[in-house]
């Protein structure tokens, strides 16, 4: 099945309407790095606030943990990260351009068809020195994956939070990997970020666990608004397991390059607590007061991208559309990710109309995000909104200053509705939840 948007589209959309620019432009860019703007910002922290509370506050088995990005180089010798985590690299004689080795198809250079060098192992883990001379500072990384600070932290949560097991500790942050070949815009960038789960359970019942959150996750696009049809899981293959995992399945989405790896379900087993206990010389078990035993946990360990994510939201949202003759393009966005939720939208920048519009900008603004635009003329605005996903258009009219209502026009149906300005908070609210809200009673239902 074609993809249904080009990346170049999506990317210009970003550019266009403040989503995502490209990181230090004004010095021409710097590779796969990219800026969150003023609505990519708002996009952004709603992806990561959908998943805290899916994961975090809508469960009572789930805690949330906050670790330092640079932590003590013992832990990435335990984790494997210094030994394993490499990708084979060649690089091209002639143009001395670098490859993934495994990502090269044929024999010669992707752009220049040069002979390649044998491949070697190149580690993805950034280094930097910690301390004020640099002889003398320690070399430490930058992360490269949020749940070694989860495990390292395993026995002080245990301890402090009096929870029993089945136990999942939570995490939102950034991650660093000095990826040899990045690209399609915000899929895979050096620099990204992580929401990582690791669910702690007695050894056993793990394949049980692995299949629950398998579904879980693979729900959570899907009541976020990603079209089934657009989500795949695969699971993965013995001879591409990484080196922790015992098993593992992506969720992958069809983005416009094609079917790739939206995010990782794995079964870690007892790998990394055996490790860090070994390598740190501190028992990191688990006693079962009611069982009377003691016992290392197996860990599931949902793993998804923040910004991967976005991307998939966005690839999925995006449509183009025909409205009475006019093209629009809009982003059908879960009103939960939406940036922006209500636009106030005098029909003119008019002195008769601008005090009864600001009257609603400031009843609405402490409750929902709401936008206040009354530049260029309101199909214009109207566009502006759509393109950037808002679910909800409110317009003050010359009639609204006789009978105290507006229109409310609404991104996807472009249904119009008149609501009385007192009951506009506790409508916007209900369709905000999803709710149906039968306010016939309340308004006139315009045609458009
Ligand atoms: N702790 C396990 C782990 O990190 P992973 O499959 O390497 O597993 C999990 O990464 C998810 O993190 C991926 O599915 C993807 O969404 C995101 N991710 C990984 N590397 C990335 C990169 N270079 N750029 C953007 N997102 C990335």
């Amino acid at each position: 099945m074609p993809a249904k948007v080009d990346m170049d589209k999506i990317v210009s959309l970003c550019k266009r309407r403040g989503l995502i620019f490209p990181s230090s432009e004004i010095y021409g860019g710097l590779a796969s790095c990219w800026d969150y703007g003023p609505m990519g910002v708002e996009l952004k922290r709603n992806v990561r606030d959908a998943w805290w509370k899916s994961i975090v506050h809508e469960r009572d088995d789930v805690v949330g943990l906050d670790t330092s990005i640079m932590m003590h180089p013992g832990v990435w010798a335990a984790s494997g990260h210094i030994d394993s985590f490499t990708d084979p690299l060649v690089e091209c004689k002639s143009c001395h351009l670098r490859w993934r080795a495994d990502a090269v198809e044929g024999q010669g250079c992707p752009k220049c068809g040069g002979e390649l060098t044998e491949p070697r192992m190149f580690n993805l883990m950034f280094k930097t020195s910690m301390g004020p001379v640099e002889e003398e500072a320690s070399t430490i990384y930058l992360r490269p994956e949020t749940a070694q600070g989860i495990f390292v932290n395993f026995d002080n949560v245990i301890t402090t939070s009096r929870k029993k097991l089945p136990l999942g500790i939570a995490q939102i942050g950034k991650s660093f990997r000095n990826e040899i070949t990045t690209g399609n815009f915000i899929f895979r960038t050096r620099e990204f970020e992580h929401m990582e789960l690791e669910y702690f359970v007695k050894p056993g019942t793990d394949e049980e666990w692995l299949d629950y959150w398998v579904k879980e996750r693979f729900d959570w696009y899907v009541k976020l608004g990603v079209r089934k049809e657009n989500l795949r899981l695969r699971q993965h293959g013995k001879d591409e397991l990484a080196h922790y995992a015992r098993d593992c399945y992506d969720i992958e989405y069809l983005f416009p390059m094609g079917w790739s790896e939206l995010e990782g379900i794995a079964n870690r087993g007892d790998f990394d607590l055996i490790q860090h206990a070994k390598c740190s010389g501190k028992e990191l078990s688990y006693y079962d007061n009611e069982a009377g035993e003691k016992y290392v946990p197996y860990v599931i360990e949902p793993s998804a991208g923040v910004d991967r994510s976005v991307l998939a939201f966005l690839v999925d949202a995006y449509d183009e559309e025909e409205v009475e003759g006019e093209k629009r393009t809009v982003l059908h966005l879960h009103r939960s990710l939406a940036p922006i939720k209500v636009a106030v939208l005098p029909l003119s920048r008019n002195e008769k109309l601008t005090p009864l519009a600001k009257e609603v900008f400031n009843k609405l603004c402490p409750n929902f995000v709401t936008d206040y635009d009354d530049s260029q003329s309101i199909g214009r605005r109207y566009r502006r909104q759509d393109e950037i996903g808002t679910p909800f258009c409110i317009t003050i009219d010359f009639e609204s200053l006789e009978d105290k209502q507006v229109t409310i026009r609404e991104r996807d149906s472009l249904a119009q509705i008149r609501v009385p300005v007192k009951e506009l908070k506790k409508v916007i609210e209900a369709k905000l939840k999803g709710e149906a809200f039968d306010a016939s009673a309340l308004w006139a239902t315009r045609q458009k």
